[in-house]
């Protein structure tokens, strides 16, 4: 599974990424305002850091714009995926994006027909949205498993981005239902090294091996 970091916070991605945890970046307005950086400059330095896909989202909800901004976000780099809404105007978009060769992502998704619907629309990525779906006492990893099913029934080639990834819990399943990538906040990935058996564990070698009063020279 290939990991994305859900964020906008160039010092977080890049942390992770010296850890070569970072096999690519999604964001959205949310993020770009919680950056409190301009969305063509942030964007930039990402695009800059990371090889791998990074999206940015267009603001437009009539196809015709949207189309225009995805151009102009393309345009900052070639690794740029760029992010539609799942709406008729966000397919149509996606469409005609993925036809100029750029790559596309489309994001909101909240059910499988939706995905089918973004499959058929030629799109790079689906994100099914996870958490939004837990909060209102729905499974979203339901959601994650049924296109894996209708995607693999029909050889679709669309990416499943498992995304409004919350917890640790979420990134386990999402691996074990089968989604191409997660893309998570920075603090969920970074959680993901932690085990109270692993520092348990370790605090007794280290005790141990002091008292043999060797070194590893
Ligand atoms: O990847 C989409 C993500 O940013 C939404 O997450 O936690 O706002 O539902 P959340």
């Amino acid at each position: 599974m290939k990991f994305f970091v859900d964020s906008a916070d160039v010092d977080a991605i890049r942390e992770l990424n010296e850890l070569g945890m970072v096999d690519g970046v999604t964001t959205n307005p949310s993020l770009i305002l919680k950056s409190g950086r301009d969305i063509l400059e942030v964007t930039r330095e990402i695009c800059e850091m990371i090889e791998g896909p990074v999206s940015a989202e267009v603001v437009a909800t009539e196809a015709e714009a949207m189309v225009a901004e995805g151009r102009r976000l393309a345009a900052i780099a070639p690794n740029i995926a760029v992010k539609v809404p799942l709406t008729w105007d966000g397919l149509k978009a996606c469409r005609v994006l993925t036809g100029e060769g750029h790559m596309v992502n489309v994001t909101l998704c909240f059910s499988p027909n939706q995905a089918l619907l973004a499959a058929k629309a030629g799109a790079t990525f689906i994100s099914p949205f996870i958490g939004r779906l837990d909060d209102i006492n729905l499974d979203g990893m339901d959601l994650i498993a049924d296109i894996r099913e209708i995607y693999d029934n029909y050889d679709f080639r669309t990416e499943i981005l498992a995304a409004s990834i919350r917890s640790v819990n979420h990134m386990t399943e999402a691996a074990r239902i089968g989604a191409d990538i997660a893309t998570a906040p920075p603090s969920v990935i970074r959680k993901m090294v932690e085990h109270p058996l692993t520092d348990k564990g370790l605090a007794a070698f280290l005790s141990d091996w002091e008292k043999t009063g060797q070194k590893i020279a």
